[in-house]
């Protein structure tokens, strides 16, 4: 990603990840992702806001070659994760005078991460603010957007909130700024999904706090840059809301037809029953698909086959990611299909306890789905009708 200005000295000089393909060793990434980082002139001082992943720390160095005779005296690490913090020690050699801002718990993480020494740090409090000269940050605590140490960094004059992962997408593109909401918003809702959705309640509370400020940019740490704050804020509010929209949500497994003849079927029921609905293959799905669909689904549904005893494996895998997202689902159905016996509602059931919903009697399938079955299906179909009409959604 090459220098590009911001406003009057304001520089984003982050780095495309074009090909990176997964985060986390879990998170597919189908659009690549970005780390950026922000150069800030002031009239006596000069920032950094954050920098890169190692894998891509050339593309950063290469930007501020760019900048003739430049000094950082400044690095302000809004959050301690190595995509954001991993080329911090490397700026560290380049700029020895260089000292890092953050609060006490990024220091405290930064120093075993990165193992940057005590005396590098300045530590700063909630709503602090520093002067480069013309050039004024404030400093605001944003809990576990994503990690509990992640603070944003607000500049004062130009309005730009420097929120490192918080409003943030995974996608790399030439674009600095956004350009294709629909692409933003698709990839922005994907990454809340994944990484922020567990946090609901704290981002209401960052919300407020930012809501605080005259913001015209809202500069993240990965993706396009928003010129119009109010589109990924009030994607934002839509999302950690208490509604849910009219949608179920499948994710199964089928090794022998059993289970996905069951799927097919109220697949089918419920789109009579003017529901959205969403299967989603375990087997073969993005499960950034998954957690994507999970956000605002009034309804999920697990259907798999029983395998020693339990749930097939990547059931067992998609309930426990399930869980550990935490989406705000207000129903949550099970579709356990048998030969002999097992305990895969029960053990679904009990791996779901993050989910605060009602849980639907489970529907069980010995074998091959049979006529006598059918009514059992439609006795759940109209349960999920029900439901979604006491919410007011159908
Ligand atoms: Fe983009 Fe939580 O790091």
């Amino acid at each position: 990603m090459a220098v590009r200005k911001i406003k009057d000295d304001v520089f984003s000089v982050g780095a495309n990840h074009w090909d990176r393909r997964l985060f986390d060793e879990i998170i597919p990434l189908p659009d690549g992702t970005s780390y950026n980082a922000y150069l800030i002139f002031g009239s006596k001082k000069t920032a950094l806001i954050d920098t890169v992943d190692p894998a891509t720390e050339n593309q950063l160095f290469t930007n501020l070659k760019e900048f003739k005779d430049l000094k950082i005296d400044y690095v302000i690490s809004n959050h301690a994760e190595q995509d954001h913090s991993g080329t911090i020690p490397k700026i560290l050699e380049l700029f020895p005078e260089a000292k890092v801002i953050t609060n006490k718990k990024c220091k405290e993480l930064l120093m075993d991460l990165l193992h940057v020494a005590e005396d590098k740090f300045i530590e700063v409090q909630d709503n602090e603010t520093l002067s480069l000269g013309g050039k004024t940050f404030q400093f605001i605590f944003t809990p576990w957007v994503h990690w509990p140490e992640t603070m944003s960094t607000y500049l004062i004059e130009d309005k730009i909130l420097f929120s490192c992962d918080f409003f943030g997408s995974h996608l790399a593109t030439s674009e600095l700024f956004v350009n294709d909401k629909a692409r933003v918003y698709e990839a922005a809702k994907r990454y809340y999904a994944e990484i922020m959705m567990p946090f609901r309640s704290f981002i209401k509370g960052n919300i407020q706090k930012i809501e605080k400020l005259e913001i015209e940019i809202v500069a993240p740490s990965h993706g396009p840059i928003h010129k119009e704050p109010s589109f990924i804020i009030d994607a934002y509010k839509d999302w950690i809301s208490d509604s849910v929209k009219n949608a179920v949500l499948i994710p199964y497994v089928s090794m022998h037809g059993s289970t996905k003849i069951a799927v097919n079927y109220l697949v089918d029921k419920l789109i009579e029953k003017n529901i959205n609905v969403i299967p989603f293959n375990i087997t073969t799905g993005d499960i950034g698909e998954l957690a994507i669909n999970a956000v605002d689904a009034a309804t999920i549904i697990i259907a798999t086959p029983t395998v020693l005893v339990g749930p097939h494996p990547l059931a067992a895998f998609a309930t426990i990611f399930l869980n550990a997202i935490k989406p705000k689902t207000k129903f949550v159905g099970i579709i356990a299909s048998y030969a002999w016996g097992g305990v895969t509602a029960d053990w679904i059931k009990s791996h779901l306890q993050n989910l605060k919903g009602e849980f639907l009697e489970p529907v069980l399938i010995k074998g091959l789905p049979k006529d006598t079955d059918i009514s059992t299906f439609d006795a759940f179909v109209d349960k999920v009708v029900e439901k979604h009409r006491a919410l007011a959604i159908l």
